[in-house]
């Protein structure tokens, strides 16, 4: 798969690779993983599943230069245990999903171990900051976001609405900006 941009790449860290993949390997990769409530709604922000046509359309659609998928490969045994999104917003902010598909691994720091990855390597090719805006019920995904010095800007309401409402829900917004990334891991140099 050619590289589309110097973000475009593999990443590793103590125990997982990092795998960059594209638009098909995605679709591929999750069609397990769309039937499973926990993760539409954390994964693919949908309260209900779609047609395989409606997944095509609806993505993630990774492009390698504004939408990055990444499949988390354990180290110990080769097989990937859930896969995270980062979009890249024209501002020069960006936010990011993820998902443990394999729940074996939830509970072990995988999140926080490979966001802090990702989240160091798009700081060091231009993005000045992540926001990411939480259902205020999914108290693992706050926890982790907090874990990697996100500060809590104010409450909001997820985008996407709740199907027995048709409002959104009560959320977190969070954020973390560059400068107070390099503050936290000083001494780390930003890779070129
Ligand atoms: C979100 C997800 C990836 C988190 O996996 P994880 O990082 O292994 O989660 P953990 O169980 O370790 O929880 C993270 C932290 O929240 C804490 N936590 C979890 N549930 C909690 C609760 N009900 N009350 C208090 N603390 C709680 C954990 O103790 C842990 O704290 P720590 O960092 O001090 O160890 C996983 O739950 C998942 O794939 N969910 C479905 C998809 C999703 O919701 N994605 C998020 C979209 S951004």
């Amino acid at each position: 798969m050619r590289r589309q941009s110097a973000l475009d790449c593999d990443l590793e860290t103590d125990r997982f690779h990092l795998r960059r993949a594209g638009r098909v390997q995605t679709f591929l990769l999750t069609r397990r993983w769309r039937r499973d409530p926990e993760l539409l709604e954390g994964l693919f922000l949908s309260p209900q599943p779609h047609s395989l046509i409606g997944w095509w359309f609806r993505g993630p659609n990774p492009n390698g230069r504004s939408r990055f998928a990444h499949a988390i490969v354990a180290k110990s045994s080769g097989a990937v245990i859930g896969l995270h999104i980062v979009v890249r917003q024209p501002d020069g902010s960006a936010y990011c999903h993820v998902a443990l598909h394999d729940r074996a691994w939830w509970g072990k720091g995988a999140v926080v171990e490979t966001r802090a990855r990702l989240l160091h390597h798009f700081f060091a090719n231009g993005v000045t900051r992540f926001g990411a805006t939480i259902d205020a019920g999914n108290v693992p995904s706050i926890f982790n976001y907090r874990r990697l010095g996100f500060r809590v800007r104010g409450n909001a309401t997820t985008y996407h609405r709740d199907p027995l409402t048709g409002r959104g829900r009560p959320a977190v917004e969070l954020e973390l900006r560059r400068e107070d990334w390099l503050e936290r891991s000083s001494g780390e140099p930003l890779e070129q």
